[in-house]
């Protein structure tokens, strides 16, 4: 056991400093994490309790053996959240923290019920700000009456993109247009293509690196960049439900019900059609770049659009994201955020941010 976390759990008296917290999820980003909680820069934090989707740990021993992640894959209690809960809330610190890093929307619909009951929520998960408006205002109205919610991880992977879009508001400036691209992976994707290999190929490599879902199409859909328009959008005041956003996506009907392993073998269907616009656009000096808009009346738009070479997207390497804010006091020039926009550690460290945040 390292110094650090055997400090985390023996030391009484720092406990009432303490963050106790919950992780829920130990996939890509949850272990990263947990990689983080061993670290000097986690020390005010306390693991009480610990899931996936099959089993949670809550004794401290188990929890804080390095190799929590491997082992709850086999060992561990059933599932329970309320078991989970209840190791929170005994533990003796005023600091409560739950943080999903799943993407499960049944968790995330409870997170106003954990707000209610005095724990602050970090998430990684856009399924509960970036769903359904009645969600997002249940979340709101639990807000009002307590507790922190971290989100920082759930638009460009901790860039500082919320934070700064609330910033202004809070000083009294409007948001006016948004603009940019919030996939890491269809940025790599669309920096890569140039005509000169087929769109599939670039796809299987995205996806043999990790860049993209396992069941690309996830990427493709334009569904999770639609979540991060709403969350950003709703943050600036808009008041958007999904259906307001127009996504147009990049898989054809013809592949939409295909299980996954049909999907990726018949790849080379999205070829020609993204072979010609790539032409189009090429012959007129202009590129293809995955962006999501957002205009003063609240138009939000998600599609694959051409671009001059000119443009902040054509600029664009690897998989980072961009984010172009124009407001009502930065209107000439937009306020420009741009860098990696996936990952796991730069994820994790956003959850970290908003835990080490709440003070
Ligand atoms: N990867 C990134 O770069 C990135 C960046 C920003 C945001 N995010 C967001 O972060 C979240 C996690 O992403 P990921 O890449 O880490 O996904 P992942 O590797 O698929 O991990 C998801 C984890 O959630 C667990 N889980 C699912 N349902 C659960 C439940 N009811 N209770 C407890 N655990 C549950 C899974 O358990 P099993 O292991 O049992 O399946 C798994 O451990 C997602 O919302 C994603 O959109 C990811």
């Amino acid at each position: 056991m390292s110094a650090v976390l055997a400090e985390r759990i023996v030391a009484p008296s720092r406990i009432a400093s303490c963050h106790a917290v919950v992780l829920l999820g130990t996939g890509v980003v949850g272990g990263a994490f947990l990689k983080l909680l061993d670290t000097p820069a986690a020390a005010s934090l306390r693991l009480v309790g610990a899931a996936n989707s099959r089993r949670q740990q809550v004794n401290p021993a188990h929890l804080a053996d390095r190799g929590l992640r491997e082992r709850l894959k086999s060992e561990g209690d059933v599932r329970d959240d309320a078991r989970l809960l209840a190791a929170l809330e005994t533990c003796g610190t005023t600091s409560r923290v739950i943080i999903d890093a799943t993407a499960s929307v049944g968790l995330a619909t409870r997170h106003p019920e954990w707000l209610a009951r005095g724990c602050h929520v970090v998430t990684a998960s856009k399924a509960l700000a970036g769903g359904d408006l009645a969600d997002w205002r249940a979340l709101q109205g639990a807000l009002a009456r307590g507790g922190r919610y971290g989100d920082s991880a759930t638009v460009g992977a901790g860039l500082p993109v919320l934070a700064t879009l609330r910033r202004l508001r809070a000083c009294g400036d409007r948001l006016l247009a948004l603009e940019g691209v919030f996939s890491g992976s269809l940025s790599w994707l669309f920096n890569r293509y140039d005509g000169t290999r087929p769109f599939s190929a670039l796809l299987r490599e995205a996806r043999a690196c990790g860049y993209t879902e396992p069941d690309p199409r996830a990427d493709l859909s334009g569904e999770d960049v639609a979540r991060k328009l709403l969350i950003l959008a709703r943050n600036a005041g808009f008041a958007l439900d999904r259906d307001a956003v127009e996504v147009t996506s990049l898989v054809p009907e013809a592949l939409r019900a295909l299980d996954a392993g049909a999907f990726l073998d018949r790849l080379e269907i999205l070829d020609a059609p993204l072979a010609a616009r790539h032409a189009e656009a090429a012959a007129r000096g202009h590129v293809l770049r995955h962006l999501a808009r957002l205009d003063r009346h609240g138009r939000a738009r998600v599609g694959l659009v051409e671009v001059p070479a000119g443009h902040p997207a054509a600029r664009l390497r690897g998989t980072d994201n961009l984010f172009a804010l124009t407001t009502t006091r930065y209107r000439a020039q937009p306020l420009v955020i741009q860098g990696p926009g996936a990952g796991p550690e730069v994820t994790a460290q956003a959850l970290l941010g908003d835990v080490l945040a709440l003070g």
